[in-house]
């Protein structure tokens, strides 16, 4: 079941290496260098069923994630590059898809670059058409995190941290993120932020994989079902800002209750899905009564012909799921084929956009008294058959 209870206990019991031993199951080797010479590490985590997960110092990027399919086949399920000269290209920052990177300070988007808080109006840098995506200019996805190693009880897997400075990108306070990725042996990715500031200030901290369950560099996922445990979203205007309104799922193509392909209502008429180009929407999750404060099911996605199936547990509110839409085949992935539109699917478990300039969404404000701390688990498993559903 997915919630390990073991994400609360893990700062207190894990065992880090610094320098140049590694834990078993972990290596380092270089991925390079960036233009002011700083070295690019590549963390490369192995479970005892052979998942195998490589992850980059720069962005907290996840740039491969291989899991066997029903016949054992192994393949890599995450959209990313080999080089960091990739991550680094021109082509690559206009497209600007954050593939496998860790984002902050905050997720999602800010409203015209601009939030008042304590009756002080801050301004951020615009990089989404009129409004503040990703953090801004150059995001936590852009910054050489420190990673310290671990292997614990429950896995192994990295701890990053960075700190940003007070005022980086418009946002108040020094924010001081840690984020640990533990690898476990029952075959999840479970990821732990934490984060401090020294002034009030806005966080949603995500992770933006994009995920093809058919291996990356396949066709498009629209084949894949998708199931997300919601019953409301929230709708944006054109520029993909909520609008406020939190509105039932029931009788539109957000309603995906049930497992439906993604492609099934992708054609459908629907202000909204024309304003996305496709999905790329909050959901506001149902929370299972009686779970506390440990992670939920937000989503489960089944690729029937690989038998590939990713659940998604948070302790988030919202998730925001995008088809991948303006993914339009100018990047060539690490297989040496081009990402197509739609061929990968992000799920990131979040607060809800634009919740600092939004009074009726949860607030996103973390005060100098208070640690920020969400959980999210992503658990990979198969299912026994094209035609079974997948057994809870
Ligand atoms: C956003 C999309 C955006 C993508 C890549 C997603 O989180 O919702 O609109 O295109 O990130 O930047």
């Amino acid at each position: 079941m997915i919630g390990p209870a073991f994400l609360q206990a893990q700062a207190q019991t894990m065992s880090t290496t610094s320098s140049s031993a590694m834990p078993p199951g972990i290596e380092r080797s270089s991925f390079g260098r960036l233009p002011d010479g700083r070295e690019v590490d590549c963390y490369r985590i192995t479970n005892d069923n052979g998942i195998e997960m490589r992850v980059i110092n720069y962005g907290g990027i996840i740039v491969s994630l291989k899991t066997p399919d029903r016949t054992g086949r192994m393949d890599d399920i995450v959209l990313g590059f080999d080089s960091i000269g990739d991550y680094l290209s021109d082509t690559y920052r206009q497209a600007n898809p954050y593939f496998g990177a860790l984002i902050g300070r905050y997720g999602n988007r800010i409203a015209n670059g601009r939030f008042t808080l304590d009756g002080e109006t801050y301004h951020l840098p615009t990089n989404d058409g009129p409004n503040t995506l990703h953090g801004g200019d150059v995001g936590f996805n852009q910054r050489l995190w420190h990673v310290e190693p671990f292997s614990s009880a429950e896995g192994r897997g990295l701890v990053l941290t960075y700190t940003s400075p007070d005022g980086e990108q418009g946002f108040p306070g020094r924010l001081s993120t840690r984020v640990s990725y533990t690898l476990t042996d029952d075959n999840e990715l479970a990821i732990d932020y934490r984060a401090r500031t020294t002034r009030a200030t806005p966080v949603n901290l995500t992770q933006h994989s994009y995920f093809n369950l058919k291996g990356e560099g396949s066709t498009s996922v629209l084949d894949h079902e998708l199931m997300i445990n919601a019953s409301a979203y929230t709708p944006i205007d054109e520029t993909l800002i909520p609008t406020g309104e939190i509105a039932d799922v029931s009788g539109t193509p957000f309603d995906f209750r049930q497992p439906t392909a993604i492609g099934a209502r992708m054609g459908q008429k629907n202000t909204q899905l024309a304003y996305a180009k496709g999905y790329d929407h909050n959901f506001v999750l149902s929370k299972t009564p009686g779970q506390g404060d440990l992670p939920t099911l937000a989503a489960r996605v089944i690729e029937p012909r690989s038998g590939r199936v990713l659940e998604v547990a948070t302790t988030e509110p919202g998730l925001q799921f995008y088809s991948g839409n303006f993914l339009d085949g100018s990047l060539t992935g690490k297989s040496g084929r081009p990402y197509t539109h739609r061929s990968g699917l992000a799920l990131e478990t979040q607060h809800f956009p634009d919740s600092p300039n939004q009074p009726n969404f949860p607030s996103t404000i973390l005060k100098p008294d208070k640690t920020y701390h969400s959980q999210t688990v992503y658990r990979f498993s198969t299912t026994a058959s094209e035609n079974q559903p997948h057994a809870d």
